[in-house]
């Protein structure tokens, strides 16, 4: 995720400010760059790559003594979401004149119209980012009062920003407002620090100020002054942080891990928001690079990917045939490359992977080129190397992921796959009414993610059943069967209990000889289709004494009667519900490993990329 830093107060702001970046690198992200006022002049340094090189960058080009007398600044550091992280793409951006400069987290969606508006009254861009069109549009609007210009150009910007924008006609302010993407306001003495994340505050003050969305205030080194973008005076009240440096980063919870899982409604949003047409009950995927017809005329799809990447594919392999009527395999990236595949110009491959950096995949997909197939990649990272090898597919908007195990990541993986599916389906038989039908049932994804966020006290207080045995069984039917695989891998990977996923069906044929009692046995049994033939596998287990957890339907009294215990997933579409019922057993694994002591966002053994075979 992108971090923002800006500080007016003291000398030194260049060091206050990179600093300020460095307490903000355990986000993630691939440039950065900072802004100050010297002499009546805007001056920047960028640089791609770490902090510090940033700093090395600022250090050669600045003369000495401009550390030492520069009080304010803004600086960023940046997580691509438009364009390649390289210098230019980099924050901050100046507007057309160059006396202001503005650094941004979040997604302006209608950047192209306002690009193209800006260009036709002679604007120029240098980079690709939505970002450059916001710092144009506000130099556009400066009649004399940049607090005002902020305003009108926040009122033409449809999506998500949190901003912070500096003028050499304004100086001793800083203009700083939100809407989606966090903005928290340091009060010091005779300093103020404004920043995306508490942690870069705190070696100045714990004394914090957190904008709500549509706030903007007027920042000096003695004053915070609130306003709505009508310009109506707001209050907030200062807070007291008290956090230490370390829980700072992981915004006050015990881990990344469950940072990432409650993070999971916001980064879902982020990754659905402009990608669905209500119109015409379709999806919107513009990097896939691929013409109606082309999609029309396909013969397969073949997802291949590692781990919970694969897991993803096979929600994916459901979805792409229930919804686009077309033929869909799922193959493990390293059995892809060697087993010679048979695939053709008519075969589309979607390679899965959060990293982009999976070697086995990264192989796959040199394999599947090589054969003359349509390959393209479902990236988190921008820029990746399996999303510069396919040069299209999808980007997945989930920020950083730091736990090695994936959480938002696979969340948002299924996500585009369903709009993927509907994608494809919607140039074939899949009507225009039924497309808007699901296209309703895709954007409620992150309120029912964050209803089974709300169960957390809930599922942290089961698991404790669950935290002692050795042995675990996760079983679905249908595109929970992918979930069961998904949950067994998350629980395995941070609690080290031997936890194996199967379809429900399949106990039988031999794994239900290892039940004994108080076996725990997970079981998927949401009202989908299929839903009492699992109930059936349930009664095989429970008559050897297992002991059941069911995710169960809301109000699904029947299904609840067959469980030990349940966990409850809002009513909705089948392929959805994949989603909520994930983060339910996302949250079981996380309490049961916590429980148990163990290790969670770095797990014995494990990286959070493979990048060798
Ligand atoms: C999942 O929790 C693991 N971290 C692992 O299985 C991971 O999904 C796999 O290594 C693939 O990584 P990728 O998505 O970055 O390619």
């Amino acid at each position: 995720m992108c971090g923002i830093v800006g500080y007016i107060g003291k000398a030194d702001a260049p060091s206050v400010l990179i600093n300020g970046l460095r307490r903000l690198e355990y986000r993630g992200y691939d440039s950065a760059g900072v802004a100050v006022l010297d002499d009546g002049h805007i001056v920047v340094a960028k640089a791609p790559g770490k902090v510090s090189s940033l700093s090395d960058r600022a250090r050669a080009d600045w003369p000495a003594e401009r550390f030492a007398r520069v009080t304010m600044g803004i600086a960023h550091t940046r997580w691509a979401t438009h364009g390649p992280p390289t210098e230019v793409n980099a924050h901050p951006h100046l507007d057309q004149s160059g006396d202001i400069a503005l650094v941004h987290n979040g997604i302006i969606e209608n950047y192209r119209s306002l690009r193209a508006r800006l260009e036709s009254k002679g604007h120029h861009f240098y980079s690709e980012t939505d970002t450059e069109v916001l710092a144009h549009l506000i130099g556009d609007s400066d009649k004399g009062n940049l607090f005002q210009a902020v305003c009108d150009a926040l009122h033409q910007v449809e999506g998500t920003f949190g901003i912070a924008v500096l003028s050499a006609r304004e100086p001793e302010k800083i203009i700083t407002a939100r809407r989606g993407s966090p903005i928290v306001i340091g009060v010091g003495e005779g300093e103020t620090i404004i920043a995306s994340d508490a942690s870069a505050i705190l070696a100045h003050t714990q004394r914090v100020i957190y904008l709500d969305d549509n706030d903007i205030a007027i920042v000096t080194a003695d004053s915070v002054d609130i306003r709505d973008l009508h310009n109506i005076p707001v209050t907030r009240e200062i807070a007291e942080l008290g956090l230490d440096a370390a829980a700072a980063e992981k915004g006050g919870y015990a881990h990344f891990m469950l940072k990432e899982i409650h993070e999971q409604p916001d980064s879902l949003a982020n990754a659905i928001r402009g990608r669905l047409d209500f119109n015409l009950g379709a999806a919107v995927l513009s990097g896939m690079g691929t013409s109606p017809r082309e999609l029309a005329e396909l013969d397969r799809v073949v997802l291949i990917g590692c781990g919970t990447s694969l897991h993803a594919g096979l929600v994916g392999e459901y979805a792409f045939e229930d919804l686009a009527d077309v033929h869909s395999e799922v193959q493990q990236a390293a059995e892809f490359r060697y087993r010679n595949p048979i695939l053709g110009s008519r075969d589309l491959v979607v390679a899965i992977s959060q990293s982009g950096e999976t070697a086995d995949t990264l192989a796959a997909v040199r394999e599947a080129q090589q054969k003359g197939a349509f390959v393209m990649s479902l990236c988190n990272v921008v820029g990746s190397t399996i999303a510069r090898q396919t040069g299209r597919g999808v980007y997945l908007h989930a920020g950083p992921e730091i736990s090695v195990a994936s959480t938002k990541a696979f969340t948002c993986q299924v996500a585009v796959l369903l709009m993927m599916a509907l994608k494809l389906g919607r140039g074939r038989r899949f009507s225009r009414q039924d497309g808007i039908q699901f296209a309703r049932e895709i954007e409620r994804i992150p309120e029912l993610v964050a209803e089974v966020i709300q169960q957390n006290d809930h599922i942290s207080k089961i698991a404790e059943a669950y935290a002692h045995n050795e042995h675990a069984f996760f079983i679905g039917r249908g595109p929970m069967f992918p979930v069961a695989l998904e949950g067994a891998l998350k629980l395995k990977e941070i609690s080290y209990i031997h936890a194996e996923g199967y379809h429900a069906a399949e106990l039988k044929h031999g794994p239900i000889a290892l039940l004994v009692e108080g076996t725990p046995v997970i079981a998927i049994a949401c009202d989908i289709p299929g839903k009492d033939k699992t109930l059936g596998n349930i009664e095989e287990c429970r008559a050897r004494g297992a002991r059941i957890l069911g995710l169960i339907t809301e109000g699904d009294d029947e299904a609840a009667a067959h469980m030990s215990d349940f966990i409850s997933i809002p009513r909705c579409h089948p392929l959805v519900a994949t989603i909520p019922a994930s983060v339910a057993l996302q949250l079981l694994a996380y309490h049961i490993s916590r429980i148990r002591g163990c290790e969670i966002d770095q797990p014995r053994n494990l990286a959070k990329s493979v990048t060798v075979e």
